[in-house]
């Protein structure tokens, strides 16, 4: 088997940090990993390429989907994770995060961060002697638009060419499937109330060419394949809530909006999910909803990318 040899050098080591770190190519290959993997997931099949590697998993922020798949996605590939929080360790006490990236990859084979800023990570990545994945930012949430595009990929076929419709907030996710639709080449319809519209500043020359920006959420899942949303307070901005409730109450995912979309659109969220706010019970309930798919194949596509972040390919 092939393996990155140790020890890396801080600078040359290859890290997933937003969608747009990889390359078509790359995700065509996960895509066909993820389903490998998963099938010997689904028969019991033993399968260990990181058989003692240690993945550090730091958490800035609460999580259920990303602890759970990280950590049961290591020990499936023969590995081990420890988990690491802000409140028991230093970096919650002020260590510089550049320190701790020195300390941490010189201990672990690769590191899972979920954190505020995303120069926060980059920084951290910078001093990392191993792989760092962004396990959510408040600019970014890379692995899970590569669950959802894995799911969309095994449920419907390709996604080049077709057209996803995002109604809500100018998260971290937006930015994300932003970056997708452009390394993937389909079509984004972005649709946010007034005053929570994208920043231009953060969309590269080229994205406007894959994203259309919606004034009307009923414009944006017209004839739309896929139809997705997202909380309207993110972490780290409940401080905003009450605004929101008010701003995004004509932008939830309901019958009527779906109705537009084609015949067998899907409706994608990424959890944990509001009904009654971004999203109704009879869409996120119903039959186009494949959120539960979704949930699970964090596990299968974070497994493909942590085997290829640290083995390369290997077929
Ligand atoms: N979707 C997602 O990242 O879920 P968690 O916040 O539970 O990890
Ligand atoms: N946009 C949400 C995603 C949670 C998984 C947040 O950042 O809180």
């Amino acid at each position: 088997m092939t393996s990155l040899a140790k020890p890396q050098v801080p600078g040359q080591v290859k890290h997933y940090l937003q969608f747009a770190d990889l390359t078509r190519e790359e995700y065509d290959y996960l895509l066909k990993r993820s389903a490998w993997l998963k099938a010997k997931f689904k028969s019991y099949e033993t399968w260990h390429p990181l058989h003692d590697r240690t993945l550090a998993m730091i958490f800035e922020k609460h999580s259920t989907r990303t602890r759970l798949s990280f950590e049961a996605g290591i020990h499936q590939l023969g590995g081990h994770a420890v988990y690491l929080n802000t409140r028991d360790t230093q970096l919650g006490r002020g260590e510089p995060v550049e320190d701790a990236a020195q300390v941490i990859s010189r201990m672990t084979d690769i590191i899972m961060i979920r954190t505020f800023g995303q120069e926060i990570i980059e920084r951290f990545a910078s001093n990392s002697r191993v792989p760092v994945i962004n396990g959510l930012t408040n600019e970014y949430h890379p692995c899970q638009v590569l669950a959802d595009i894995f799911t969309y990929v095994e449920a419907r076929g390709p996604i080049q060419g077709k057209t996803v419709a995002w109604v809500g907030d100018a998260n971290n996710m937006a930015y994300t499937w932003i970056q997708a639709a452009e390394c993937l080449d389909f079509q984004l319809r972005f649709s946010a109330p007034e005053g929570y519209q994208l920043d231009p500043a953060r969309l590269s020359s080229k994205a406007t060419k894959h994203l259309t920006i919606c004034a009307d959420p009923k414009d944006a899942c017209k004839g739309a394949d896929l139809v997705t949303t997202d909380v309207w307070t993110s972490m780290g901005y409940e401080a905003e809530n009450t605004l929101r409730m008010n701003a995004f109450k004509d932008w939830m995912v309901d019958e009527e909006l779906m109705a537009l979309a084609k015949p067998n659109a899907l409706f994608m969220h990424c959890l944990p999910a509001h009904r009654g706010e971004e999203v109704s019970a009879g869409v996120i309930d119903g039959p186009q909803s494949i959120v539960w798919e979704e949930a699970e194949n964090r596990l299968h596509v974070q497994k493909a990318l942590m085997e290829y972040l640290l083995c390369g390919r290997l077929d």
